[in-house]
């Protein structure tokens, strides 16, 4: 394909010259002066291994060139990628100034050309970009209707620096987000040559991935490092304890525990994140990011609390105590601590939990219920008829299934904080709103 890349920086380069080396006819664009001549002469504007022999490739096969020459870029490609700079301001807020000025600088050209093209942003940039900068400034400035007249996208970029090339070249998948069929498919053409699944979502969800990648690479060395900083304090070899951690594929390095939902809780989870935190405060080391863990969880009961709140409704049945389902066991489980919420609020509130039938439970949990909240018992109904009948909110943790479905009224609000439903089965019957979702 004929590409036109804006921003040759770390992903413009390299995606430049990966591109020219799979045989596309790739035309870089810069502001830099600098930049454009060190390309010209086969030179890398970056350091980044292999790079400089690809452009110098490119340059010599004639599928690579620069130029600061925005329209005439624009006119060359049928995809045109934006890479240009996304900083942080000093508030920590995204700077979009780059990208504004380049998309009217395409907008522009684009206002002179006849043929249909595809500009894609594949800087990073928050959700709410696409639709309130991009499209609307591309539209402005080329008095052309995106969708129609031509296409846009976005793409955000997973490669690493320092093994820039690898990554282009073997991305863990091409991420496309598009609001039209015609945009997405004609800019994933451009991958034909990569072999990587290919995703493709609305233009926001696939920024929030880019952000949400990111952000769990920075959670993970920083957990790496707080259990780190632990170990070595008690004589523990860290690296030997995370070589054994990532083994576990089930339920470390895995899709588990990675579903937005409800709150952990349980006896294992809050438990064991106390006895660490207590160890850190007695061998004064400091991790605030394991610290704030039991923040952020009540942070989140807090957040389900305020849809009920909204609501200006005053009677709410759980559905669902314990704190996962499948189990009786009531230790800890934020929907206990839900529960005590409301009626310390003046709520009425009902609860019923299939697994949870007082008169069959035995052992540590009754003792449970008859100690510590004794308070919960008087709650529980007999039946999810019981409950559903008399609640104008239903609070769905876990057993949202047909039967829910079934019961709740077109009055009744409910919260889902699992996503154990469809919102599909709730159209056209009641309110339905996600934690989360
Ligand atoms: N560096 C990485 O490893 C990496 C990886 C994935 C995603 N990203 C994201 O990709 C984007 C680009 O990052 P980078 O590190 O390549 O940035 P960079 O600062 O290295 O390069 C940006 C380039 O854009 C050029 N530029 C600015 N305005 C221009 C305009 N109007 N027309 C043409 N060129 C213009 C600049 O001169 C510069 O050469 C950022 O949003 C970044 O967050 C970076």
């Amino acid at each position: 394909m004929k590409v036109s890349i804006f921003g040759l920086g770390y992903v413009g380069t390299v995606s430049a010259a990966c591109l020219a080396g799979q045989g596309h006819d790739v035309l870089g664009v810069d502001v830099s002066a600098d930049k454009v001549n060190q390309i010209n002469n086969k030179q890398s504007p970056i350091v980044e291994p292999g790079l400089e022999p690809l452009i110098s490739k490119g340059v010599e096969t004639g599928k690579l060139k620069a130029t600061q020459d925005t329209a005439a870029a624009v006119r060359h490609g049928e995809v045109l990628l934006i890479c240009v700079g996304t900083p942080s301001h000093a508030n920590g807020g995204l700077g979009l100034t780059y990208v504004e000025r380049v998309a009217q600088d395409i907008g522009q050209a684009l206002a002179t050309v006849n043929d249909y093209k595809v500009v894609s942003l594949r800087s990073t940039v928050l959700p709410g970009t696409f639709t309130e900068t991009l499209k609307p400034i591309l539209e402005q400035y080329s008095g052309k209707k995106a969708g129609v007249d031509f296409g846009v996208t976005v793409n955000p970029e997973f490669l690493r620096e320092g093994s820039a090339i690898e990554d282009f070249i073997n991305p863990p998948y091409t991420l496309i987000g598009a609001e039209d069929e015609r945009s997405g498919q004609t800019l994933a053409h451009l991958y034909d040559g990569i072999d990587a699944p290919l995703f493709f979502s609305d233009p926001d969800t696939a920024n929030m991935v880019k952000y949400a990648c990111n952000a769990f690479h920075a959670v993970k060395v920083t957990f790496a490092n707080e259990i780190g900083r632990l170990s070595k304090v008690v004589g523990v070899d860290s690296t030997r304890v995370m070589e054994i951690f990532t083994q576990d594929t089930k339920l470390n390095i895995s899709p588990r525990y990675l579903r937005p939902g409800f709150a952990f809780g349980g006896s294992c989870l809050p438990k064991d994140l106390r006895a660490i935190n207590y160890l850190a405060r007695h061998t004064d080391v400091d991790i605030p990011m394991l610290e704030g863990v039991m923040e952020s969880n009540v942070e989140h009961i807090e957040f389900a609390l305020d849809m009920v709140v909204r609501s200006g409704k005053k009677s709410v049945t759980l559905v669902g105590l314990s704190f996962k389902p499948h189990t009786d066991d009531l230790r800890e489980s934020p929907m206990v601590a839900l529960a005590e919420t409301l009626l310390g609020k003046g709520y009425k509130v009902t609860i019923y939990d299939a697994n949870v039938n007082l008169a069959r439970l035995v052992g540590g949990n009754r003792s449970y219920i008859e100690q510590t909240i004794p308070h919960i018992a008087s709650l529980m109904c007999h039946s999810l008829e019981e409950a559903v009948d008399g609640a104008d909110v239903i609070i769905a943790s876990h057993g949202v299934n047909d039967d829910l479905v079934a019961l709740a009224r077109e009055d009744q609000l409910v919260v889902d904080l699992s996503r154990n439903s469809s919102n599909a089965h709730w159209m056209g019957k009641s309110a339905y709103e996600g934690l989360c979702w």
